[in-house]
């Protein structure tokens, strides 16, 4: 079959791999390949067993893959194909160096810049999709630029707002799709060729054209926003906890106010995930090498908060423990940074089972999708943690249970045969406000949840 257009993806991740299989259902007469270095991730992504988690994405692949969704490990061939291609590699915060702990490290996006460079024999439109700071575009297009022949490859920034485990949905039904592209002739066209591809779905007034700049900005605007709202909240949790004010009742009064809207003011552990602490401390860093201290103290503070709460939520658990959990048996349920993923980057949990563990408590995870990032998360310390997927038997003999994911399997459990088969007294630590505290009070747990007064038997 002839395709209108080849589209390129390099980087077969949570966003490529989502992003890529909708742009393929929704563009039959397009042809849209995704490469990755990882060779086994790229075999799963053929297989059965996609490498990621994510309701509907299952049936989306199956749909239209070989059709025109195709996954590949030949990178180098299909650049040389490619009309528009998107890059939707990692770009971790940095480890080492100027700016470590904060900057992103551009590594993996430089490398595939100049892959694109040697392979490209005509002019591409390079679409930026992993979350870059502020101007990267221009020192892309310098890179990208550098060839002095006939070719050109114009970069748009298309940034992506999608969340796991409801990603398919959000990719269906977007608030809006950002197009920053600059503003000359050459830029303006291709912006309008990423605006093409949406509109195939999108509905036009949802697609926001912006430059370049904005459109990056927004970006990490957009994650700093929403952060900063589960920062707020919980720092409101910690004074309900001492005041006997509810969280919920807090937050459901407040979300009413339509300035405010109800969205996002969960109480939680805390937020985690591969976004939200990374660009925050992107943002951060940004201002600071503007100059802009007060900026970067103020949004430094949404994730020291974060930091906090996770810290507040193991002392806690110490200190209503009697102040020892040494050898205590502790059932951690859920270990995702969310519910529907499996994904675990940045999870509150990871800190948590460290934390617990450092206080030589015995471990117990249980995640119905996790479990498999979590021996990776904490590979280090094999033999101090079991790994148990079903929360029963995870409960087992247990002192206390610690809620970290808002899973709904978790709200409908048996309590009362799990209640008999722990150790006695025994504890409930809520960290996402999903069980029935109440009920869990009447059935003789001490019950403890995110922003709630205690309910404790003694
Ligand atoms: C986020 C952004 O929402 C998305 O637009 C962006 O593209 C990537 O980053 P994601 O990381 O998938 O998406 O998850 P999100 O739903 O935003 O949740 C982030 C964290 O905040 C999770 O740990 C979640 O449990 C926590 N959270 C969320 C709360 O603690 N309370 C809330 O009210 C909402
Ligand atoms: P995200 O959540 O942003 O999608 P992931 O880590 O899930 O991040 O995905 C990024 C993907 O990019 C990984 O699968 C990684 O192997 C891939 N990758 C990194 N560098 C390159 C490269 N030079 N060429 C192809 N793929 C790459």
């Amino acid at each position: 079959m002839n395709f209108k257009k080849n589209i390129l993806c390099i980087g077969a991740g949570y966003v490529g791999g989502p992003t890529m299989a909708m742009i393929a259902s929704k563009c039959p007469l397009y042809k849209v390949t995704v490469v990755d270095i990882n060779k086994d991730k790229i075999r799963e992504w053929n297989s059965d067993n996609l490498p990621i988690y994510e309701p509907g994405l299952d049936e989306l692949v199956k749909k239209i893959r070989d059709k025109n969704l195709f996954f590949s490990t030949e990178t180098d061939k299909h650049i040389r194909e490619a009309d528009i291609i998107f890059v939707s590699v990692n770009t971790p915060t940095k480890t080492f160096g100027q700016g470590a702990g904060k900057a992103a490290d551009l590594q993996y996006w430089e490398k595939t810049a100049r892959q694109i460079l040697a392979n490209s024999t005509g002019s591409k439109i390079i679409v930026e999709k992993s979350t870059l700071p502020v101007r990267a575009a221009e020192a892309m297009d310098r890179i990208l630029n550098t060839k002095n022949d006939n070719i050109h490859l114009e970069v748009v920034s298309n940034p992506e707002f999608l969340s796991e485990g409801t990603a398919i949905a959000d990719l269906e039904n977007p608030d809006r799709v950002l197009i920053g592209a600059k503003q000359t002739p050459e830029g303006i066209s291709a912006g309008k060729e990423i605006v093409e591809i949406y509109s195939h779905w999108v509905p036009r007034e949802r697609i926001v054209e912006s430059n370049v700049w904005s459109s990056e900005l927004s970006k990490l605007t957009a994650n700093a926003f929403l952060a900063q709202r589960i920062s707020s909240i919980n720092s409101i949790s910690a004074l309900c906890e001492k005041t006997e004010a509810d969280i919920d009742e807090v937050g459901h009064a407040i979300g009413m106010d339509s300035r405010i809207g109800p969205k996002f003011l969960k109480a939680s552990v805390g937020f985690g995930g591969s976004c939200f602490k990374k660009d925050i401390l992107n943002l951060v860093y940004i201002s600071q090498s503007y100059g802009l201290t007060e900026v970067a103290e103020y949004w430094e503070s949404v994730v020291n908060l974060n930091e906090w709460q996770e810290r507040r939520f193991i002392q806690n658990m110490v200190s209503n423990m009697f102040n020892t959990i040494a050898g205590k048996k502790i059932a951690l349920f859920g270990f995702a940074f969310k519910s529907n993923t499996g994904d675990t980057r940045d999870s509150p949990a990871i800190y948590i089972a460290r934390g617990l563990a450092e206080e030589k408590a015995q471990i117990t995870i249980s995640d119905p999708e996790a479990l498999a990032n979590a021996k990776k998360d904490l590979s280090d310390m094999e033999e101090n943690i079991i790994y148990e997927r079903d929360p029963y038997k995870a409960a087992e003999g247990a002192h206390a249970i610690a809620v970290l994911t808002e899973w709904d399997l978790y709200r409908n459990l048996d309590y009362k045969r799990i209640m008999r088969s722990m150790v006695q007294p025994a504890f409930i630590f809520d960290g996402r406000n999903i069980l029935d505290h109440k009920k869990l009070f009447d059935l003789g747990f001490n019950v403890f949840a995110v922003g709630k007064a205690p309910m404790k038997q003694f």
